[in-house]
């Protein structure tokens, strides 16, 4: 039997299925190419020199790492010449970057968090590449990067495809172009992915959640009496008891989601109320909330399903609840009293 590559399952997808079209197969190779050669970078760590802070800080107001930026560069040097692509927005850029005049333009919008988890980078602790495809709406106004935040603020439900990589003991490449979500991995050797698991299905219900139990005193009453009762265990009145787990970096923790269940939460809490919540809609909640939803999960703000946000800014902040579809139904029903 064959190994099926990427290229490989792209390929079937878009030639026996009829999925995707020739460019979003092209765009997804190129985006997975990027996330190889951000690996290898990560790899080299230290010996590398990527370790450390940028010395900058990024519109969100927080501290680059050398690898923020390294990896920003990598995803926009990679997408801009293949002729896929109409425009690129980042966590780590101010603005949409536009494709240079000199080389054609596409039909797709690419959004990402280039780095995801940069607080576990200089600890050896898992980290990753979060990205999400969307169309460009045609007669879209392209001319300067202000004009195009319009054509990104798109509710997630339209993705057309989103994905991410985990640079952990292997990495991996999660993706899912509306067709369930599947998962390859990185042959170092070869330097291709490779189909390592198909129809991944998030199990319904668990006894495992992830939130930074820190933050407890700022979150709103809903998920402190949620999180109250997962804490309270078998005599609680959930009936069961819970274990938590919190890598601090979204992907590592939504990965152990798609693997085993569970519940992730970056709930609404007053520190960053003025900012509309922690994790970014466009970079992090919509594509995660993409992934989850094709896995069979739900992805919630704990008001409001995630994909449903009709955004109004390109840096949009959200609070996210996500994982397995009984608990965060169960979470978002202690918001609705
Ligand atoms: P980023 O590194 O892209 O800024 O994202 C970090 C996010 C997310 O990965 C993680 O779940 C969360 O921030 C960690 O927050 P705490 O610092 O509160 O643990
Ligand atoms: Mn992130
Ligand atoms: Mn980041």
């Amino acid at each position: 039997m064959p190994q099926r590559t990427l290229a490989r399952y792209l390929t079937e997808e878009q030639r026996h299925k009829g999925i995707i079209t020739g460019d979003l197969k092209l765009l997804l190779e190129v985006v997975a190419r990027a996330c190889q050669a951000i690996s290898v970078a990560i790899g080299k760590g230290a010996l590398g020199g990527v370790l450390g802070e940028a010395g900058s800080d990024n519109i969100q107001g927080e501290a680059q790492k050398k690898l923020d930026v390294l990896s920003n560069e990598i995803l926009l040097e990679a997408n801009e010449w293949g002729g896929h692509l109409a425009a690129m927005a980042s966590e780590e850029m101010d603005l949409p970057h536009l494709v240079p005049h000199r080389f054609p333009k596409g039909e797709y919008l690419l959004t990402f968090d280039p780095l995801d988890g940069s607080s576990n980078i200089d600890v050896n602790v898992s980290i990753g590449t979060i990205f999400s495809v969307l169309k460009c709406p045609e007669g879209a106004d392209l001319s300067t990067p202000q004009a195009a935040e319009q054509a990104f603020l798109q509710p997630g439900s339209t993705q057309v495809a989103a994905g991410y990589a985990v640079y952990g003991p292997t990495t991996l490449l999660v993706l899912s172009v509306g067709d369930g979500v599947v998962v390859f991995t990185l042959d170092r050797e070869q330097g291709q992915f490779v189909l390592t698991r198909e129809n991944v299905r998030i199990p319904a219900e668990t006894q495992e959640f992830a939130i930074n139990m820190a933050n407890r005193r700022f979150w709103e009453a809903p998920v402190q009496r949620y999180v109250d009762d997962m804490v309270a265990g078998r005599s609680g009145p959930l009936g069961k008891d819970y274990n938590m787990r919190w890598v601090a970096s979204m992907v590592a923790d939504v990965h152990r989601i798609m693997t085993r269940g569970g519940i992730f939460m970056y709930p609404m809490d007053e520190k960053v109320r003025d900012k509309g919540g922690k994790l970014r809609l466009m970079y992090e909640a919509n594509p995660m909330a993409f992934l989850v939803e094709q896995a069979g999960g739900g992805a919630s703000t704990g008001y409001q399903r995630i994909l449903d946000i009709v955004p109004e800014h390109l840096h949009q902040r959200v609070p996210v609840i996500l994982g397995s579809r009984q608990e965060v139904e169960r979470a978002a029903a202690y918001h609705a009293v």
